[in-house]
Parts: C-alpha cells; structure tokens; sequence
C-alpha cells in the first residue's frame, strides 16, 4: 500500500467527496462519474463471471483510481465472516452503491438469496451490471426505494418472500440516521428471529450514535453486540468501527 492510499487526505478523489456531499445526499453518487467508471472498469478488467475477481477489481479501482464508498477489504473481511457465522438462507442489505458489498455477501452465503435496497435508481443500474458481469445477478436482487417510504419497499420484499422470522441477516450500510429506524421497521414486520445477525457498517465514522447507543442499551437483553474497531475503507488512517449484533428476541 502506498503513502497516498494510506492517508485518504493525499487523495483528490477523496477530498473531493467533500464538494460533491450535497449531490450525493440527493443522488447516492458524488457527481464526479466515478461509480459509472468503477462499473465500467470492472467489466473491462474482470474476468466475466469470476466472482472473487469483480470484488478484487472493485477494491483495485478504489484504491488505485477513484474512492469509493463500498464497505472495502479490510471491513469487507468481518462483514464475511460475520456472514459465515449467519449462513443464512435470506440476507438484506441496506445500501448498494457500485454492488460491492453483496457480492461479499452472495460470495460468504453461497446458498442465500441476496436482496439490497437502494434509493437511487442510477446506483441499481450500475450495482446490476456488476452483478451480471460477475455472474451473480441471478442471487442478488435491487430493490429501488428506502424501508421509510411507506410500506412500498417493505410490500416489495414481503412479496419477494420476506416473511415472519425468515430474515437472518441484516447489512445496515446506507443512511446513517435511518439504521435504528430501518431496524426497528424490520423488527415490526417480525422478519429477524433470535440468532438473526445485523452488522452495521460506519458506526464511528461519519457515526450513528443512536444505533450504537440502544445495542449498548439492550447488550444481554435483546442484542448481543461485538464492536470491531476497524478502520474506514481504503485507508489506514481514518478509525471506524463495525457492530455485529446477534438478536435474542423480543424487542
Ligand atoms: C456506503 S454506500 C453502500 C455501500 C455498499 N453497502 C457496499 O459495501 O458496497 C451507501 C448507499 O446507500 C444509499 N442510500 C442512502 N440512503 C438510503 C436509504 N435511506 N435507503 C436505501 N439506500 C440509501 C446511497 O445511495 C448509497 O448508494
């Protein structure tokens, strides 16, 4: 790893995340074309088909081109295990982006049927053809639209096949204000059971103090969480920190 890709704040690509905030709080990209070009890089350097090669290729291009946001190597490598540990039937993602940490997901669960919910259509586009490309868009379904947005996201799993206690693990990775709402509309429809898994990514870095507060507050109770201090993707210098929150019912 070089020095530039050590230290995010020697990174253009990363400082200009900071200019295109606002475009990506409206649109789920930072405005400067680089989720389009990670997709277009992918299907241009990976092997078609080759699983393992769409995620290293992924990693390559946000290492060595552009930043991007997906949950990265080093996180990437607890959300696997986490997954193993889950070996689910059914797993959920909140937040696709550019498709990378689905296809962790699809790649740690073989057997699993994969859904992510993603609100910008443009971001589904593009999470699909790296899909296809890695040869997983059979396993691994967008649905475009927030848990929040009145039930229509929620109907569209529910006929997807979401049902009761059916659930058993849960990828919080979009908007960080919405994890502990989105978890507690899950938890309503009755879709976790008791070992059902959620890891939550980006709890210190930008933060989600009210969901780490309440698995604080429930540890022993409803939730037992493990808090992995990690760092944020694709750089060594940025502490984050990964829950990983095994439910044990009744909340
Ligand atoms: C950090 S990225 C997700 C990275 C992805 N999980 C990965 O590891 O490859 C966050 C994504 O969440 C999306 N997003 C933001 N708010 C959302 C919401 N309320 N519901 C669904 N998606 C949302 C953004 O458009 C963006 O694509």
């Amino acid at each position: 790893m070089t020095l530039k890709q050590r230290l995010p704040l020697l990174r253009w690509s990363f400082i200009r995340m900071g200019i295109g905030a606002r475009h990506f709080s409206r649109t789920g990209q930072w405005g400067d074309g680089r989720e389009a070009a990670a997709a277009a890089y992918v299907e241009a350097h990976a092997r078609r088909g080759d699983l393992d090669d769409a995620i290293a290729t992924l990693d390559k291009f946000a290492y060595e081109k552009s930043f991007l946001i997906n949950i990265g190597d080093e996180k990437g490598a607890l959300l696997d295990a986490a997954v193993t540990r889950a070996n689910p039937r059914l797993a959920l993602e909140l937040g696709t982006y550019c498709g990378y940490g689905a296809m962790r997901i699809a790649r740690a669960a073989p057997d699993a049927r994969v859904f992510s919910v993603e609100f910008s259509p443009a971001n589904a586009e593009l999470a699909r053809r790296v899909w296809t490309h890695a040869g997983v868009a059979d396993r691994i379904t967008c649905v475009v639209g927030t848990i929040s947005d009145g039930g229509r996201t929620l109907d569209a799993l529910a006929a997807s096949g979401f049902a009761t206690g059916g659930l058993d693990f849960l990828f919080l990775d979009h908007a960080k204000d919405a994890y502990l709402p989105d978890l507690q509309s899950l938890l309503e429809r009755g879709w976790l059971h008791r070992g059902s898994i959620v890891v939550a990514d980006n709890v210190k870095l930008p933060g989600s103090p009210r969901y780490l507060a309440y698995m604080r507050e429930r540890r022993g109770a409803h939730w037992d969480t493990v808090e992995h201090k990690t760092h944020a993707e694709y750089q060594t210098l940025l502490p984050d920190l990964v829950l990983e929150s095994k439910y044990l019912g009744d909340d």
